[in-house]
């Protein structure tokens, strides 16, 4: 199982990533959160990292594709993998492909979540995550200040700010937009309509993917 999760942000990688994670045992690889994690850390590249996710703008391609071949590389990814918020730009579809070229039996799938803007908007200002264990929690009217599965603080993305929402979004239609056609040409791009519930999402996954 190779799976592709493309969508605007906000439209719910993370969220459905986690669930396929959990129902089907394979990894969840997400780009954004191991730049996080870099950045948490601290390092010289960290620093530099932090400014570029801060502004919404998108880290190199030499970088990205990098950073994924050395994981896509380890042994958990042998039986398949989720890969959300890569690939991000033609460059990075290109690399991937060179990288997944190596793989036999190759069963990939790549699935769009859609959802307008304007939701996207509602949802990421009201996203919190934890900032121990990077669980994504729905927001809900009284959205607990501690996550319940480790105890961490739950906080705000530094890029969840309205102006930078819409920065991302002017950036995916431009740089993320045309991987739709280049998987459509493939013959493995499916859409799903990411506004129901995150249950039906889940559930139109599934449908591709089993
Ligand atoms: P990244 O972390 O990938 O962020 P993104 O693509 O902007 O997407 P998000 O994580 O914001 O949203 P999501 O689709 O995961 O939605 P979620 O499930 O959280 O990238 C961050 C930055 O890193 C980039 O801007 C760039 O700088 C850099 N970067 C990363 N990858 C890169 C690459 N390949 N190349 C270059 N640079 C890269 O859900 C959002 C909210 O909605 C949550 O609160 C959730 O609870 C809620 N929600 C989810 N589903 C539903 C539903 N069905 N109904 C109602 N609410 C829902
Ligand atoms: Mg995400």
């Amino acid at each position: 199982m190779h799976i592709i999760l493309l969508g605007t942000p906000g439209a719910g990688k993370g969220t459905q990533a986690q669930l396929i994670m959990g129902n089907y045992g394979i990894p969840q690889i997400s780009t954004g959160d191991m730049l996080r994690a870099e950045v948490k850390s601290d390092s010289a590249l960290g620093q530099q990292l932090k400014t570029v996710l801060e502004a919404g703008e998108l880290v190199s391609d030499d970088l990205i594709l990098q950073i994924v071949e050395s994981r896509l590389r380890k042994t958990d990814c042998a039986n398949g993998f989720i890969l959300d918020g890569f690939p991000r730009t033609t460059p990075q579809a290109e690399g991937l492909d060179i990288i997944l070229g190596k793989i036999e039996n190759l069963n990939l799938k790549a699935i769009e979540i859609s959802v307008p803007d304007e939701a996207v908007i509602r949802r990421l200002s009201a996203r919190r995550i934890c900032a121990g264990c990077g669980k994504i929690v729905m927001p809900q009217e009284s959205t607990p200040k501690k996550c319940d599965d480790c105890g961490g603080d739950l906080i705000q993305r530094d890029d969840d700010k309205e102006e930078t929402i819409r920065h991302r979004l002017d950036i995916f239609k431009e740089s993320t937009a045309p991987l739709i056609n280049f998987y459509r040409e493939k013959g493995v791009y499916h859409k799903v309509n990411g506004l129901q519930t995150v249950d039906a999402v889940f559930a139109d996954i599934e449908r591709i993917i089993k």
